[in-house]
This record gives C-alpha cells, sequence and structure tokens, in this order.
C-alpha cells in the first residue's frame, strides 16, 4: 500500500549557542512562520536545554525540542537532564547520537538506544542521528556504517509518531560540504528499507527522514527535491531567522 509523502520537517540544532537575549531569533522565526509556510512544513527548534522553557513559554506555532536527554528517568547523574525533565518544560522532541555526542561523549548506538526508549517514554519524540565518517566513506563503507547504527540505535517496538531520523555525514557538519544528490538519495532509501525492516513498510514511510550537514539557504531546494529527504536538521544556518526560514521556504516549495 501506498502511504503519502510525510510532511516535511525542518528542525534548528542550536548546539551549545543562546542566551536568553536569543528568545528574540525564536520569535523572528515564529514571525516568518506564515499561515502559508505552516500549511506546508513543520518547524522546530532544539536550543540548549537552559532555553528550552523560555522558549516553549512563547506563544509562537513552533514546538522546542532538546539536544541530549539521559536514559535513566532520574538519579545520581551530576550534570544530566532526563527526557522527562525536558517534556516537563515543555518540549515534544530530542535529538538523540548526534555525532557530537556519538564522539566527544563516546556514546554508543546502545546509549542511543536506551535514550531513544527513555525518550518514548517521556513522550517525547526522538530525532536519532547517524551517519559516516570521511574515512569511513572514502572506504566505501558508508551504507554499512548507516546500517549498523540504525539497527543499534533504534529500541524495539518504534512507531512513526515518535520517531525522526536524521542521516548527519560527520564530514558535512559544519564543513560547508555536502554529499551529492544522489549520496544522499542512496543512503536515504536505505533507512527507508531498514526501517521497512523494523516497523513495517507503511509505517516506515511515515517516518520523517531528515538529511543534516551544512544546509543553507543556496543547497536546501536541491536537498530538499532528494528522494526520501522529508525535511532537514540544521546547526549553523538555525542560528539565523531570515536563513532558517529561507530553509523552510525551500521545503514548502518542493
Ligand atoms: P550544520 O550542523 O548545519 O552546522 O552543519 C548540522 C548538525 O550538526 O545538526
Amino acid at each position: 500500500m501506498s502511504v503519502d509523502r510525510p510532511r516535511p520537517l525542518v528542525a534548528g540544532n542550536w548546539k551549545m549557542n543562546g542566551l536568553r537575549s536569543s528568545v528574540h531569533v525564536f520569535q523572528e522565526i515564529g514571525q516568518g512562520y506564515t499561515p502559508e509556510l505552516r500549511e506546508r512544513v513543520d518547524l522546530l527548534i532544539c536550543p540548549p536545554a537552559t532555553l528550552v522553557h523560555a522558549f516553549s513559554a512563547i506563544d509562537v506555532p513552533i514546538p522546542v525540542g532538546g539536544q541530549d536527554a539521559h536514559a535513566e528517568e532520574a538519579g545520581a547523574f551530576t550534570g544530566n537532564i532526563s527526557a522527562a525533565m525536558l517534556a516537563d518544560l515543555g518540549a515534544t522532541h530530542v535529538i538523540l547520537g548526534h555525532s557530537e555526542r556519538r564522539s566527544l561523549h563516546r556514546e554508543s548506538d546502545a546509549d542511543v538506544r536506551a535514550k531513544t526508549a527513555a525518550a518514548r517514554k517521556a513522550g517525547l519524540a526522538a530525532i536519532v542521528c547517524v551517519g559516516e565518517t570521511q574515512e569511513e566513506r572514502e572506504a566505501g563503507r558508508a551504507l554499512d556504517v548507516v546500517r549498523s547504527q540504525l539497527r543499534g540505535s533504534l529500541p524495539p517496538e518504534m512507531r512513526a509518531s515518535s520517531l525522526v531520523l536524521a542521516y548527519e555525514p560527520v564530514w558535512a557538519i559544519g564543513s560547508g560540504l555536502t554529499p551529492t544528490p544522489a549520496d544522499i538519495a542512496e543512503v536515504h532509501a536505505l533507512l527507508r528499507e531498514e526501517l521497512g525492516e523494523a516497523l513495517g513498510a507503511e509505517e516506515a514511510g511515515r517516518v520523517r527522514l531528515l538529511y543534516g550537514g551544512s544546509v543553507k539557504p543556496s543547497n536546501a531546494g536541491e536537498i530538499a527535491g532528494v528522494e526520501n529527504v522529508d525535511g532537514a536538521l540544521v546547526g549553523g544556518a538555525s542560528l539565523n531567522a531570515a536563513d532558517f526560514l529561507a530553509i523552510a521556504d525551500a521545503f514548502a516549495r518542493r
């Protein structure tokens, strides 16, 4: 059975950027999220955890997400934040397994899987990230790496409503480099197929597959046109309201 193409989602990952004074950027994005845009594309902003509450309290139709959450609900984990805490602040989503977490905090697929299960339990949709390094791509291992990360990072019984996948080649993040549309299409087709095996084809067709890594207004149109690309996870360009809205517009027009 064929399913409708999912509504695109353009999500901003602010990483460790933003102070309380940055609220105006979120407000500007909200002001630019016109009814025409709203009809065609979903937006999400994932600011640092310190801003989740302030952003979610602002009256704009843009949900707010976290950038990581601990696998446990509460306990002796100094410095960590749980999915339940993010939900309590008004978050609806959480990015998990971002390559910066995987490399700088040594997060394994098993860690990401446990966090994804915790997010679901807390009522948050998980944006699970996968992606190969430059060396892995050059060695012709990109598809194997992404497949194994995906298999290792998803808990059983995931549903499309609580899952978003982001393909973010590590070498494309913050570098200005992007894969060719054909390379993105190849990885996204693999993700869809793998999801089909895990969730069944119909449910897999509803999961939004985002591309992330140096998405900007100048390349968003081309990326939005790639088969199986249902949105973008945007780092640097999401810190600027005009750039983020231009990317959203490219996805609205695809
Ligand atoms: P970038 O980051 O858009 O700055 O490359 C993307 C990401 O890390 O999610």
